[in-house]
């Protein structure tokens, strides 16, 4: 028995001292004497095998394939937190606790952007570490959150001890991270937070050992049961325990409290070794946390407040044009790459000439960039005060760089176009888009097996598509095709010409017909030849198409070029037509807005929603831009509302849509 207690002081003993040594900096001990010390609980580990314990500090960093992850319900749901984006909000969330206790205090945190873990202890003893799943059931992981070596596997409290906090990956591991995935010429990931969720839900245990993640703890949820009777008692506690807690946190009586830390963490965000996306607020007694309760999702006594878009400054090197499949040249910056919002910007769209006029873009410039919703990067303007004087204004280029023809802008149109119908950048840009996912939906013709038959002139226009069986023996000339896939694609190509009506005039390329304005038409006119004939006021006339899009539209089916087209695809085979179908109703609340869908819903399926609002007169577009009209919202919503509200843009959350849409339908 005496060995066995040896052994328990050993493992405590070692981890005190790879603490002191790898999160404190200062070891107590030279390297010899731990390792003897490691030697030593290893030789008496190996003679007595039934006292292995996974906690072991001989066990920790030890690589092992999982067989999967057991799932495990949460004793409390582990709850996500309501967002707010302005020091308004932050006054009204103040004021609705005020309400109920006029004294109420709060504490001020870091809202760290990982992972949510829960750390399950028995005895002292380190048990579990459980993830978050969908808040009711998470995936046991403790195999991998035991190679996260500043979590202590021994604690000096009874009982049962729940803590939870945010599993990260600093910013440093991930940028060698991502190195090292250059040189293995491996995907890279997109920020610290995809990293450490993917190191984490790994099944060989020597990956998230290799990933240097960390944790930081932020919640007692079991704290009440050990005396604990504020917030900030939880965190001082934990850190007593050994568990890593940032104690930067602010223990508030005012809203200009709160806010000064907010202000003063998001200044500090860029220079902390970590990533956080805004500051957690809490009400400090816990006593009156109980009484507050949950909201239908989120708790009433908690709220994150999430910064800003993140901007930044960089240099404009360059800047040069792409060519779409609709011939519009759109210029792009060269930035020298630069981190925002977690991810590595190197390159943003800068739409079109105006633009970069507008915003004095100069190649050389010192520029600021941001992520327009925290996705997609944009330049937003120069810093005159940076100028040297060797900046170089932009001169859009008369020429395509592709083909070399006259690039042209309309009069009243911010984009140049290039006018050589037969560009290539043009020529395969349609041909892919003709043979994509959601136009004519062609498997086994992708970008490069498409590149690869436009070069060797096999595929020149849409309708040799339709004629690749007379060119059996040359396209199986070329690399990687063989009888069984070449017989495998006419398949599907045979197949494409019994798509929807509507597949096929979105797969035209018609500049402004999307999947949305081809349903309608083919809906309202019923064939090919019906679209064709009308003039641009019977186009208008259907609901939901504008005067440009019929302009756009009458214009295309007036070119001979494009006539031949329709009759050569004719000739194939292609269908043509479909059943006629009334509009949607015009009256509903919805119609004719352009509604936006972010965050979990809760009542249905995202794609039940889409059809629901389709159905009453609504457009359903992926992203948040000044043309939106509503923004409906369900749990754990981010960016995109944080966008709307950016831009005034309405928002509604999905209970009122719910009972908005019972009305109307
Ligand atoms: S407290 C009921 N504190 O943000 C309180 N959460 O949407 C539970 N998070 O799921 C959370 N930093 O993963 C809390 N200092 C902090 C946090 C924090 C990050 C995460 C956590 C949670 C999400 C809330």
């Amino acid at each position: 028995m005496d060995e066995a207690l040896k052994i328990q002081a050993l493992r405590r003993q070692l981890e005190t001292y790879a603490r002191e040594y790898y999160i404190q900096d200062a070891p107590t001990v030279t390297d010899q004497e731990y390792d003897r010390l490691m030697h030593e609980l290893q030789a008496l580990e190996a003679a007595h095998p039934e006292l292995a314990d996974p906690n072991s500090p001989t066990q920790r960093v030890i690589g092992a394939v999982l067989p999967g992850f057991e799932k495990y319900s949460h004793g409390q749901r582990m709850l996500s937190l309501g967002d707010i984006f302005s020091r308004q909000e932050l006054e009204e969330f103040v004021a609705r606790i005020r309400k109920e206790y006029p004294d109420a205090q709060f504490v001020a945190e870091c809202k760290y952007d990982g992972l949510a873990m829960a750390l399950h202890y028995e005895n002292g003893r380190f048990i579990r570490a459980v993830t978050r799943g969908d808040g009711m059931t998470g995936e046991v992981v403790s195999a991998n959150v035991r190679t996260i070596r500043s979590i202590p596997m021994y604690i000096d409290e009874p009982g049962f001890v729940e803590v939870r906090g945010e599993v990260y990956m600093p910013k440093k591991s991930f940028e060698t991270l991502n190195e090292l995935q250059t040189t293995l010429h491996l995907p890279l990931f997109a920020n610290p937070r995809n990293a450490a969720a993917g190191s984490i839900r790994n099944l060989d245990t020597s990956v998230a050992a290799s990933r240097n993640l960390d944790i930081f703890l932020y919640w007692y949820q079991n704290g009440p049961e050990h005396g604990i009777r504020t917030q900030s008692q939880a965190l001082q506690a934990m850190q007593e325990l050994g568990f890593p807690v940032n104690m930067d946190v602010s223990v508030c009586d005012t809203v200009d409290e709160i806010w000064a830390f907010i202000e003063k963490t998001g200044a500090q965000r860029a220079s902390l070794p970590y990533e956080i996306d805004g500051v957690v607020i809490k009400v400090n007694s816990l006593e009156q946390e109980a009484a507050l309760g949950l909201n239908a999702k989120t708790p009433r006594y908690a709220i994150a407040y999430k910064f800003p878009a993140q901007e930044v400054q960089t240099t404009l090197d360059d800047i040069f044009l792409t060519i779409g499949r609709t011939g519009v040249a759109t210029p792009n910056a060269v930035l020298t790459p630069v981190r925002v919002a977690g991810t590595l910007v190197s390159a943003a769209s800068l739409h079109n000439e105006d633009l970069i006029r507008d915003r004095d873009l100069r190649i050389g410039d010192t520029v600021i960039v941001r992520k327009a919703g925290d996705i997609i990067p944009e330049v937003i303007a120069s810093v005159k005060e940076r100028r040297t004087g060797s900046q170089i204004p932009y001169v859009f280029p008369k020429t395509c760089p592709v083909c070399g023809s006259e690039l042209i802008r309309l009069e009243g149109e911010a984009d140049h176009f290039c006018t050589n119908p037969d560009c290539p950048a043009q020529v395969l840009g349609s041909l892919i888009h003709f043979v994509s996912r959601e136009a004519m939906n062609i498997d086994g013709l992708g970008e490069k097996k498409m590149a690869q038959l436009h070069e060797a002139h096999l595929l020149d226009t849409i309708p040799d598509i339709y004629h690749l069986a007379e060119k059996r023996q040359d396209v199986l000339a070329l690399r990687g095709w063989s009888d069984k896939g070449f017989d495998k694609l006419l398949a599907n190509i045979d197949a494409s010409r019994q798509r929807p009506l509507a597949d096929l005039l979105f797969g035209l390329g018609i500049r402004l017909v999307g999947k949305k304005a081809a349903s309608l038409l083919a809906d309202s006119f019923g064939s090919m030849d019906a679209v064709m004939a009308a003039d641009q006021e019977t186009l208008a006339a259907v609901k939901f198409i504008g005067r440009t899009t019929a302009e756009s539209l009458t214009t295309w089916f007036a070119q001979p070029a494009n006539r031949q087209l329709l009759a050569a695809l004719k000739d194939a085979g292609l269908n043509m037509t479909q059943e006629k179908k009334e509009a949607a109703p015009a009256d509903s609340f919805f119609a004719g807005k352009t509604v936006v869908l972010t965050g979990t819903l809760t009542g249905m399926s995202r794609s039940e929603a889409k059809k629901l609002l389709e159905s009453l007169g609504a457009t359903v577009a992926g992203s948040v831009s000044k043309k939106t009209s509503l923004v409906i919202y369900g749990e754990n919503a981010g960016s995109k509302l944080a966008k709307a509200r950016d831009l005034g843009v309405e928002t509604m959350p999905e209970e009122t849509f719910l009972a908005e849409a019972g009305h109307a339908a």
